[in-house]
């Protein structure tokens, strides 16, 4: 390289240690315009219900307003209460009003797009009916008889409305490239792993894999789309991402909200079923998994797989040596007294679901053995804050042990999803002055610095992906099952021990967990 060559490039890369986006070499505009999706119906199943008019209709509103939906679409709700196309709207409106939606002078534009079609769910004739207004919609509308169905109902009635939709012809998909059909799912997916496959199976009856959707909103979110690329796009952190320099992951989910009027669902399900067998293993595999030979959907998803299948499997009767349950008695959050768990209305004062827990688990493959991975979620703790912390091991000698003691803070990186986006690592530099003294110091990153463009919530990211037919952000049955085949033994015997009641564990709410949580953190490694 001729002597102006280096320094140019040298210029270049100094002025970049200021972030810099996008890199060069890509145009920013390319990041930040969405990519245009076919022309399609979506289908909302349940749209009378909270979530589609508190997440799916205000992202689909932000994707309009956004230019992110295709040319030709059409929205269509159905549920069993009665109503028209304009109460419909109007319910809808008022819901993006309640939620603050600051901008609304293109809603009766958007709004023209939204119809409600009465359903029973387990009424057949009630779909072909749907079927033939689908039909109709496509004609008038230029929707090339592409649909999403969003079944936006509780999980008791996934497959009923799955087959219904299949005996109606709905599922079915044209050879040449338009006419296609889409389920998409919202976890829970099934309570474990016998009703996960027989769930699927009913799925498969009427749909191929191609055609599921199994939502996780936390593979949605920026922060955690962006664990792969900080992975596997830079060549530092790969060489030490292992069991020789990681001491122990921890991967932390707390919540500061209860279990609000969920208690029906929170009850049967508990914090295993409603954070850990979903969200905590989709955050495990992206920190863990191995880099994929390029990025495609089947590929990430295979790699995931292989680290649920390489979980270790816990002792079960030794349960205590590496899972803490409890469960939130009275405290305070933000100063206000808040009840405990067993007085939330309709939860059983004797109640046994656990809230909280945390998990060591281990994963039997050359990278991670013997590191423990620490999962971490509860509801009504100190903070909301998820986050991924690599603890690195200390140094192997300390040099300056005469001076400063044994003691040297290892390396840690932070990965934060929320509500912190920021990637932190903290080492240990020189404290200025004429003593030999160490400090730690931070070196972060914030993820929305220098970045002014769009950002798309989680189920705008959804939806987006549900239209394009990209599957990398949604779970595949493979996963989902090796998942469940570790969850399920130990909530069998958690559920059905004699000991249940010794096994829970209490805490305040507003704290930060039950002090058992610590004794299994410091408990050496089995
Ligand atoms: C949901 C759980 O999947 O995730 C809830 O059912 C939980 O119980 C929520 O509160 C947490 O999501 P987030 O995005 O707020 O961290």
């Amino acid at each position: 390289m001729v002597n102006s060559d280096y320094n140019q490039r040298e210029e270049k890369l100094t002025a970049m240690t200021s972030v810099s986006t996008p890199d060069p070499g890509f145009d920013p505009a390319e990041c930040v315009v969405l990519e245009r999706t076919d022309p399609c119906t979506i289908v909302i199943i349940g749209a009378t219900g909270d979530l589609t008019a508190r997440k799916l209709i205000p992202a689909l509103f932000d994707l309009y307003l956004n230019d992110g939906l295709p040319p030709s679409f059409q929205i269509v709700g159905c549920g069993r209460t009665k109503m028209d196309d304009g109460e419909f709207r109007n319910k809808m409106e008022s819901a993006l009003k309640n939620a603050g939606m600051p901008d609304l002078g293109q809603w009766p534009a958007f709004s023209s797009a939204l119809h409600y079609r009465p359903i029973d769910y387990e009424d057949l004739a009630a779909y072909r009916k749907l079927a033939e207004s689908l039909s109709d919609l496509d004609i008038s509308h230029n929707t090339l008889g592409n649909r999403i169905f969003y079944i936006a109902l509780p999980p008791i009635l996934y497959k009923t409305v799955a087959q219904m939709i299949g005996r109606a012809g709905l599922s079915a998909e044209m050879s040449n490239g338009n006419g296609w059909s889409r389920i998409v799912v919202e976890k829970p997916f099934g309570v474990n792993l016998n009703t996960a496959t027989d769930l699927d199976r009913s799925l498969h009856e009427h749909f191929s894999e191609h055609q599921i959707f199994r939502i996780d909103h936390y593979l949605a979110k920026e922060t955690v789309q962006n664990v792969l690329m900080f992975r596997f796009a830079n060549s530092i952190f790969e060489p030490i991402w292992n069991r020789r320099y990681v001491d122990y992951v921890s991967i932390k989910a707390t919540e500061t909200l209860g279990v609000e009027h969920r208690a029906g669902y929170y009850e049967r399900s508990g914090v295993l079923r409603d954070m850990f067998q979903n969200h905590m293993m989709q955050l495990l595999a992206l920190i863990a998994m191995e880099p994929p030979s390029r990025f495609k959907a089947e590929l990430v998803r295979d790699e995931k797989s292989k680290v649920f299948g390489a979980l270790r499997p816990f002792p079960i009767d030794d349960l205590q040596k590496y899972l803490v349950l409890a469960q939130y008695s009275a405290g305070e959050i933000d100063g206000k007294p808040v009840p405990a768990y067993r007085e939330e209305p309709d939860v059983d004062p004797n109640s046994l679901t656990p809230t909280y827990a945390m998990m060591k688990v281990f994963l039997d493959n050359w990278r991670w053995q013997g590191v423990p991975f620490f999962l971490t979620s509860g509801k009504r703790l100190a903070g909301k804050r998820t986050e991924i912390a690599i603890q690195f091991k200390t140094v192997p000698h300390s040099l300056f042990r005469h001076i400063l003691g044994e003691t040297i803070l290892a390396n840690r990186l932070t990965i934060g999803i929320y509500p912190e986006e920021k990637i932190k690592l903290t080492f240990q530099t020189k404290n200025p002055g004429p003593r030999v003294c160490l400090r730690t110091v931070t070196m972060d990153f914030n993820y929305q610095q220098n970045y002014s463009g769009p950002v798309l919530d989680a189920y705008e990211k959804v939806l987006i992906d549900c239209m394009l037919g990209d599957q990398m952000l949604f779970w595949r049955q493979d996963g989902v099952e090796r998942s469940w085949s570790f969850l399920t033994p130990i909530l069998d015997r958690c559920e059905d021990c004699d000991d249940q009641q010794e096994t829970l564990k209490f805490y305040p709410a507003g704290s930060a967990g039950p002090a058992a949580a610590e004794r299994l953190f410091r408990e050496p490694d089995g």
